[in-house]
């Protein structure tokens, strides 16, 4: 079974294979990702009628919904450590009761028409939210245009979880326009990219199973349940982004938690966890500098692993580069080869999202009657 596998994807290094395989083009896609970034941190914001003043805003709101929202995720754990204000995701129609004239609302929606992002924003308007957007048009670029918002447009005709560098990039420009981050993003950007590049090079279809993390971790999970663990703060992000990434590239079930929460229920689970089923696999996010910065962390991390391994396969993935930005990028993009592979073994289109689509039109239907 394994040698299978080994042999559809080492395959897969022939252009004409994965040409059959992934029709709609999802590996250019996310070969193209540090190419993204590097636009997407260019791409210029149109300021409207926009304060650059900082004294009268207090939070920022970012609202958005699935491959829109992971943007919103990202800009948190930097703001986390080193934004001057508070930043949360919202991932609803509707917006914290608190929201008002002190709350900088960045709605992101690359479709522009996700109907919640476009309701969140009409209540931001209501609560008289100062208002920012990133998207590629659609109905969010006309609310965007007719109130004067400060917009983003970025490329659009991709599908939006393939598109965070267009959505993570201008929103971080944005909150640094408005000087809500202590730290300027340049260098780190410039790393960023290098590390994507580089790992494009080490994760990409031409590069044999032998020599490919990727294609092996992706072996490994033929068949199994994977369960996300982030090691500690960013790297819950970075779980829940592998979640979704097996859900919507994949479509198999896959589950994430983060540590130290994890540790005081979720652990439990592998007592019997056998019983519900017997092919999980459980994968470790995990920062290269843990075991220097966070020594509870790296000692909750290896009895965790103990306890998980005695009745389940453990792996794990550590970020890569110096500062936080490049760290938290590369481990979201693992996730894109691992899951694309995984889609090809499966013999899956990773594009398709038919169902998402099924939705979104059950509900537009509703709405027309
Ligand atoms: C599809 C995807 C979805 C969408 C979500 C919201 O690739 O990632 O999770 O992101 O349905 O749509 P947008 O991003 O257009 O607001």
């Amino acid at each position: 079974m394994q040698d299978s596998h080994t042999q559809i994807l080492n395959s897969l290094s022939n252009r004409d294979n994965l040409t059959k395989l992934d029709t709609l083009g999802m590996m250019d896609l996310v070969l193209g990702f540090p190419k993204q970034c590097r636009d997407g941190a260019a791409i210029s914001w149109q300021y409207g009628h926009g304060s650059t003043a900082q004294t009268d805003i207090r939070n920022v709101v970012y609202t958005g919904l699935g491959g829109s929202a992971i943007g919103g995720d990202l800009l948190r754990c930097l703001a986390d450590e080193y934004g001057s204000i508070p930043i949360i995701v919202n991932r609803d129609y509707t917006l914290p009761a608190w929201v008002g004239p002190s709350t900088l609302l960045l709605a992101a929606s690359y479709s522009g028409n996700t109907e919640e992002t476009l309701a969140a924003t009409t209540a931001g308007l209501k609560a008289e939210a100062q208002i920012a957007m990133v998207t590629s048009g659609g109905t969010l670029a006309k609310i965007g245009a007719a109130e004067g918002c400060p917009v983003a447009i970025v490329p659009g005709g991709q599908p939006p979880r393939t598109a965070t560098g267009y959505l993570f990039f201008p929103a971080l420009t944005y909150l640094q326009h408005r000087h809500f981050l202590r730290k300027d993003f340049q260098e780190d950007s410039e790393e960023t990219f290098l590390v994507l590049e580089k790992m494009a090079k080490e994760y990409g279809p031409d590069v044999p199973v032998e020599q490919n993390p990727a294609k092996q971790l992706a072996i490994q999970l033929f068949g199994k349940i994977p369960v996300l663990y982030g090691s500690q703060g960013y790297r819950g992000v970075a779980a829940y982004r592998w979640k979704c990434q097996f859900n919507e590239n994949t479509k198999i079930a896959a589950f994430s938690n983060v540590l130290p929460e994890q540790n005081h229920n979720e652990i439990l689970a592998w007592v019997l966890g056998e019983k519900q089923a017997s092919n999980w696999s459980a994968i470790f996010l995990r920062d290269p500098k843990e075991e220097e910065l966070q020594p509870r962390i790296a000692t909750r991390v290896a009895v965790t692993k103990e306890l998980v391994s005695r009745t389940t396969p453990v792996h794990e993935i550590f970020a890569q580069g110096e500062s936080l930005l490049a760290r938290l990028l590369s481990i979201i993009y693992m996730a894109d080869f691992v899951t694309v592979y995984l889609a090809y073994l499966y013999g899956i289109c990773p594009t398709d999202i038919g169902y998402i689509d099924h939705l979104k039109e059950a509900l537009a239907k509703e709405v027309s009657k």
